[in-house]
């Protein structure tokens, strides 16, 4: 993170609730609530957090895919398509998205490596997914494309010529990660894309997004909960509590020096090689979306808790270049308490 790079993609306090209309009483849940993200061009941005935080949700908003019950409430989401200017996707037309969608954007959502059609050969995938997005083009043109990407990739000659339930979990994952790269997207966004599969298995799936990213220079988002996967491939990774964004750093910042209570959770919980002390995940469980506490959301479960944090929720301070926390801890309560105070 030392040359300045440019901005590929860029929310500013985006919020994306489910919005459900029970029994003639509506229930939000707020699960993308004040996202503020700035993504590079040519880095891997790690996404972590707990089950049920929003990560997918924040994913689905950053791809502008805003199926209901899921509604984009309010913010905006930039997208860097032309260096001269960034574009308000969410004023594009279904077709002006169509056709960003792959080719400058593509997505692995969670538990894809399943979505593959089990009754077709690779190849056809293959051809049908390019057939949809590059028109017109021979079989011999599709398939020499196709056989180009997967050597490059260093995936098996004849796995075109296999049914996905040939093919093992992993390589599954591969097959799915090496569609979603063919038309060398700028930004491949990947949800869970190692999840599910063993440690080893695991090791190759992220070598394949490292080898594409450095091949292609182009961005990933990469959504996990497992922080050893992130430290292995992350270039930067934003702490996800409760819809928002609680912490953002390098790598090396969020593992060396985490400043957000929840995250010196999250880090605390992984095993060190050596260590026979008892791991301690994070204490209480997280709160409901749609019924959230007042102040900061962690406060419940936060070994620090103050009386501002039950009130206010936490700004964002810079204890660093590129590293930001939103905690009272960090944030000068006193002052913030003091200015609450004018009545
Ligand atoms: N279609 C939906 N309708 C209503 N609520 C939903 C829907 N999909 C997700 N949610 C809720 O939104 C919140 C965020 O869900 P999301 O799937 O984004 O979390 P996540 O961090 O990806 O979790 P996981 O790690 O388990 O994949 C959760 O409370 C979830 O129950
Ligand atoms: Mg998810």
């Amino acid at each position: 993170m030392t040359e300045k790079k440019q901005i590929i993609l860029r929310t500013e306090q985006l919020k994306a609730f489910y919005i459900l209309e029970m029994h003639g009483t509506q229930k939000i849940v707020k699960a993308v609530n004040d996202v503020d993200l700035t993504i590079y061009e040519n880095e891997i941005y790690g996404i972590a957090g707990e089950s049920g935080c929003g990560k997918s949700t924040l994913l689905k908003a950053l791809f502008n895919d805003f199926v209901p019950p899921l509604r984009l409430v309010s913010g905006k989401l930039y997208y860097r398509i032309d260096w001269e200017k960034e574009i308000d996707v969410t004023t594009l037309s279904p077709e002006e998205l169509r056709q960003l969608r792959m080719e400058y954007i593509s997505y692995i959502p969670q538990g894809s490596m399943s979505a593959l059609n089990p009754v077709l050969k690779l190849k056809e995938t293959y051809k049908d997914f390019i057939g949809s997005h590059l028109g017109d083009q021979s079989r011999e043109e599709i398939f020499e494309l196709a056989y180009k990407q997967i050597q490059t990739l260093g995936l098996p000659k004849n796995i075109l010529d296999l049914y996905p339930h040939q093919l093992s979990g992993g390589m599954r994952q591969r097959v799915t990660i090496a569609l979603a790269s063919l038309l060398k997207p700028r930004i491949m966004i990947g949800d869970e894309p190692t999840t599910a599969l063993d440690v080893v298995v695991q090791r190759g799936v992220i070598q394949m997004l490292k080898t594409i990213q450095e091949n292609f220079k182009n961005t990933i988002i990469l959504v996990t909960h497992d922080m050893g996967v992130h430290a292995n491939i992350a270039d930067r990774i934003g702490i996800m509590y409760a819809g928002k964004i609680v912490e953002e750093g390098t790598t090396e910042q969020i593992f060396g020096d985490p400043r957000h209570p929840y995250t010196q959770f999250l880090i605390n919980s992984l095993p060190k090689f050596g260590d026979k002390n008892v791991r301690h995940s994070v204490p209480g469980s997280p709160p409901s979306l749609a019924d959230l506490p007042t102040g900061c959301p962690f406060h419940p479960r936060c070994p620090h808790v103050m009386e501002i944090c039950t009130q206010q929720v936490p700004e964002f301070s810079y204890p660093d270049e590129h590293h930001k926390v939103a905690c009272w801890l960090h944030s000068a309560p006193q002052a913030a308490i003091g200015e609450g105070k004018h009545e």
